[in-house]
């Protein structure tokens, strides 16, 4: 995302506090001059103020990207702490900052995982009751109602993306990273958790990424919400397993779990509906198994640099 923000010609100022994310990641744009980072928690409030107040009397901060979060649903649901302060209290510190500075723009990385678990109902954007299974997806949801709160109150506009499973490279988690690291470490065998039947929307990051551009840009709602997402039924994670298997340890036996959760708060099955980001004028050219093939090759080649 900074570097196609840099390429549009903007400067970016990034903060991260690599509790998963990691500096190598941001080396070749640490490189331009248009880019500073900060390493900092966002869940310090006080922190945050002084970090955002250095740049912003510098020169002046035009709108925030919030894509800060816990991205560990497990994690989150032994320590409810976790999502508390990575993922909600990120958000509620951002809005503080903005309001304080006068921010009037906020793009915010929001999840499927708000929905929770509606079966084989096609989530379209306003499908309810909203009660996520996870403290991941019910601390999202909290952000987005906060951000909801602030556009009635003081922001002038908000983006807000709800995407599914994004793939693609630098990988930090995730479970085709998951599977690739695992036959590092046992070629001959492939233990997947759950029976390998979740199926879901997959897509890769770069059509992520024009995706939120593209709404950013045309997007006109004070408030606008959109689903970004593969535009098919998904794949299954037994798929997933046999392309990872194919192209890092081909022969190796794989074996499932049982049961079709990989973890409490994984919602095994979902149709997702893009509807409205069509009717907008986006939609995705990959499909959920090219993406996901695609990512494999780059996920292993990022594993091979490691
Ligand atoms: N990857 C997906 O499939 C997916 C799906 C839906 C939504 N999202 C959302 O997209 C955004 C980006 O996700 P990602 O997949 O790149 O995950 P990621 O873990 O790679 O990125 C999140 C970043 O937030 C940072 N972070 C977490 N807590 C922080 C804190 N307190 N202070 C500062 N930095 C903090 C992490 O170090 C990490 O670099 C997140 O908001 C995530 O919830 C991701």
């Amino acid at each position: 995302m900074v570097q196609r923000m840099l390429a549009k010609g903007r400067k970016v100022v990034g903060m991260d506090n690599f509790c998963n994310g990691s500096r190598k990641n941001i080396e070749q744009v640490l490189q331009d001059p248009r880019f500073e980072f900060v390493e900092i928690d966002l869940s310090d409030l006080s922190a945050y103020r002084i970090a955002a107040e250095r740049f912003h009397i510098e020169d002046s901060i035009s709108e925030v990207w919030h894509l800060a979060a816990n991205s560990d649903i497990p994690a989150g649901i032994s320590d409810a702490n976790v999502d508390l302060r990575d993922t909600f209290m990120t958000t509620f510190n951002t809005l503080e900052v903005m309001k304080d500075l006068g921010i009037q723009h906020l793009a915010f990385a929001s999840t499927s995982a708000v929905y929770g678990d509606h079966k084989n109902i096609r989530l379209h954007e306003d499908i309810g009751p909203l009660l996520p299974i996870s403290n991941y997806g019910a601390m999202k949801l909290a952000s987005e109602a906060l951000i909801s709160a602030a556009v009635e109150a003081w922001l002038e506009q908000a983006w807000i993306f709800r995407f599914p499973n994004v793939i693609g490279v630098p990988a930090t988690h995730g479970a085709l990273l998951d599977f690739v690291r695992k036959l590092q470490e046992t070629p001959d065998n492939l233990n997947v958790l759950g029976n390998g039947t979740q199926q879901k929307g997959y897509l890769h990051v770069t059509e992520l990424i024009d995706a939120m551009l593209f709404i950013r840009e045309f997007a006109k709602d004070r408030l606008a919400y959109f689903n970004i997402g593969s535009d098919d039924d998904g794949v299954t994670v037994r798929f997933m397993a046999e392309q990872v298997v194919a192209a890092a340890s081909p022969g190796a036996t794989i074996s499932f779990g049982e049961g079709n959760k990989g973890w409490v708060g994984d919602v095994p099955r979902f149709v997702y509906s893009i509807e409205k980001l069509r009717a907008l004028g986006w939609q995705p050219a990959l499909g959920s198994a090219v993406a996901v093939k695609l990512a494999v090759r780059e996920i292993i080649e990022q594993e091979n640099c490691r």
